[in-house]
């Protein structure tokens, strides 16, 4: 097996080589004035199993670009297997045709994928899952929410109650619960399909006193965890921290979310952040040990 470390996740990629005492493959890469990506293979791939890690973060067109670049040269260049592992896969929230008209990005990029010799993808916390799978394209959607729930449960917060904004992130809670043994709920959210604003709606949530985490799959503008956290604040939680797999955090989203109250911001190196605590390298380690 062949590591390609992308520049996407360099750091990321060298820590999974170093796990699996995998062979590193440097490529070259640098953007043209312009704007343009440019890759370039720094030795032989012929007859390899090449693995290529590059996180689809912003900005995700240009790591597109770079992940389908590594992806068709190593083709080119005489690959047996080529295998994207992909921590944040973009492109997956446009995964159906909200609107008439529009293009449904989630199949555009997996066709992009599968035309360039990807023939597995490693993803964490697709926020589409079940699509992803049925796009042609094997797929490994691993969690990291059980990293994250050992993090609390080490922080001391054992019993703390796990929350997820809405219904679709409730597994989140589930799976954290197992490890936090607090319970779990969720909050009832909605997203205007217009301005993309979320709207977070107040159930009845036991967390009266409580020590409370809300966990959910992506940070972008911070919109959503800074209403829950708003939310389960006013609720009488004692401590609300906010967990995050993709801490993408555009413009001031963890400010936003400490100003409502949370206590702190905790995700994982998926992406590139300030709040990425916890190293998903061991876990994309143990997929390619299985999978390879
Ligand atoms: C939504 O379905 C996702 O799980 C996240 O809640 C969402 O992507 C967060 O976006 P934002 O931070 O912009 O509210």
């Amino acid at each position: 097996m062949v590591i390609v470390p992308g520049p996407a996740s360099h750091e990321l990629g060298l820590k999974v080589a170093e796990l699996l005492g995998a062979k590193i493959m440097p490529i070259e890469y640098k953007s043209f004035p312009d704007g343009e990506s440019y890759i370039r293979f720094t030795g032989d791939v012929k007859g390899a199993h090449v693995v290529i890690i590059q996180t689809i973060s912003p900005p995700q067109d240009t790591h597109l670009v770079q992940a389908l670049l590594m992806a068709d040269a190593a083709k080119d260049l005489g690959a047996k297997k080529i295998i994207l592992v992909a921590p944040y896969f973009a492109y997956t929230r446009q995964d159906r045709r909200f609107l008439e008209g529009e293009a449904v990005s989630l199949q555009t990029v997996v066709r992009l994928l599968i035309a360039t010799g990807v023939k597995g993808l490693i993803t964490i916390n697709s926020h589409s899952p079940n699509l992803l799978e049925k796009t042609g394209i094997k797929v490994r959607n691993l969690s990291a929410i059980g990293l994250l729930a050992e993090y609390f449960k080490a922080q001391g917060l054992s019993g703390a109650i796990s929350l997820a904004p809405g219904k679709r992130a409730a597994v989140m809670a589930v799976e954290a619960e197992r490890i936090l043994k607090g319970g779990c709920d969720f909050l009832k959210t909605r997203r205007d399909l217009v301005t993309g604003k979320a709207v977070v709606e107040v159930g009845k949530l036991g967390v009266k006193d409580r020590d409370a985490i809300i966990f959910d799959d992506i940070i972008s503008t911070g919109g959503t965890m800074a209403e829950a956290v708003r939310i389960v604040k006013e609720l009488g939680a004692r401590r609300v921290y906010a967990a995050c797999v993709h801490p993408l955090l555009i413009g001031g989203a963890g400010e936003k979310i400490l100003k409502n109250g949370a206590e702190k911001i905790v995700g994982t190196d998926t992406v590139p952040s300030p709040i990425g605590a916890i190293s998903v390298a061991p876990l994309i380690a143990d997929a390619l040990r299985r999978r390879l």
